[in-house]
């Protein structure tokens, strides 16, 4: 039986792939500061999260039109549905384009057509993450989720995502308490760059629900028991990992600790255009080095129905 693939930690500009950025930049007039794919690709090697943000922020803007976020979705939606993924939480940055001058309704509405035609055409269901960036001002991410709570375009759920280190959790206090009173679900990325207390203030002070990444709450015992005490879930994401220097190689990676010590852990894909592959890859590149079990690939695909935002009968339609 294929065992049912659902993404959670995804950013859909993370899903840019060169080629769709030559395309978009041709569309639409934009002067890349590259002459080629090879001289784009060559851009890759990455040594921290920031320098991969520096290319990643730089790269989107080649997004600007309603028509070109709906395009990057549907590309990604394809991409997936090949992968086998059933179900996607996506995760979407609204103020990487707003502060660009994109039209906040023009980003967010091309992304929503598309993910809802995708659950139409390709069988992928999906629920949309609005992420703010925590290296911008917090009174910012507030105006754009007051906007977002009084448009048009309904959305799932809110994260936290960009520069880590420095960029508290606690310091979006007050956005999660409006996206919490608005019924909406509440995800942060925290522990990936940054130390085990952010993880710590993502549960106290924003109450999230799925912590993104999380992997250095492996060097906090405590932190460890309370998450597997209250099985939180950690969207673990091994070959952005590796491609951002938390780890050294993916045999390094301490995902067979993760689940040993009874952590419920998630295999995602983060950025794949940016990382090496998809969910698919992350799980081959898993399987490579760790020859998992048929009972281990069983696990970590039931996870990642359990930590789904799905109700019940979501959930059990894709067993
Ligand atoms: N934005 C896109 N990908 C990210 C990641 N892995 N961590 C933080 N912010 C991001
Ligand atoms: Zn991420």
């Amino acid at each position: 039986m294929r065992l049912p693939l659902v993404e959670l930690h995804l950013h859909l500009e993370g899903t840019l792939e060169p080629e769709l950025i030559f395309e978009l930049a041709e569309r639409n007039g934009v002067q890349l500061p590259w002459r080629s794919l090879e001289e784009l690709r060559a851009q890759y090697a990455f040594s921290d999260l920031q320098s991969f943000l520096d290319l990643y922020y730089v790269n989107l803007g080649v997004l600007r039109t309603r028509a070109d976020f709906a395009t990057l979705t549907t590309r990604y939606l394809e991409r997936a549905a090949a992968a086998g993924v059933r179900h996607a939480e996506v995760f979407f940055d609204p103020q990487a384009h707003t502060i660009r001058g994109v039209a906040l309704d023009d980003a967010l509405g091309g992304v929503q057509e598309a993910l809802q035609e995708g659950a139409r055409t390709l069988g992928v269901s999906s629920k949309l993450i609005v992420t703010f960036l925590r290296d911008r001002p917090a009174a910012e991410a507030l105006a754009i989720l007051q906007q977002i709570l009084a448009g048009p375009v309904p959305i799932d759920g809110i994260g936290l995502d960009s520069a880590e280190l420095g960029y508290p959790p606690e310091l979006f206090a007050e956005v999660y308490a409006l996206g919490r009173a608005a019924g909406l679900r509440l995800v942060a990325h925290a522990g990936e760059e940054g130390p085990p207390a952010y993880v710590w203030t993502a549960l106290d002070l924003l109450g999230v629900e799925r912590v993104d990444h999380g992997i250095r709450s492996l060097e906090d015992p405590a932190l460890v028991q309370r998450l597997v005490d209250e099985r939180m879930p950690l969207t673990v994401c091994p070959l952005s990992n590796v491609r951002l220097r938390v780890v050294d190689t993916i045999a390094d990676h301490p995902l067979p600790r993760m689940l040993e010590l009874g952590l419920l852990v998630t295999i995602n894909s983060d950025d794949p255009a940016y990382f090496g592959g998809y969910i698919d890859d992350n799980l081959a590149a898993l399987q490579e080095a760790f020859d998992l079990s048929a009972a281990e690939r069983a696990l970590l695909a039931r996870n990642g129905v359990e930590a789904s935002f799905l109700d019940p009968a979501g959930k059990a339609a894709l067993y």
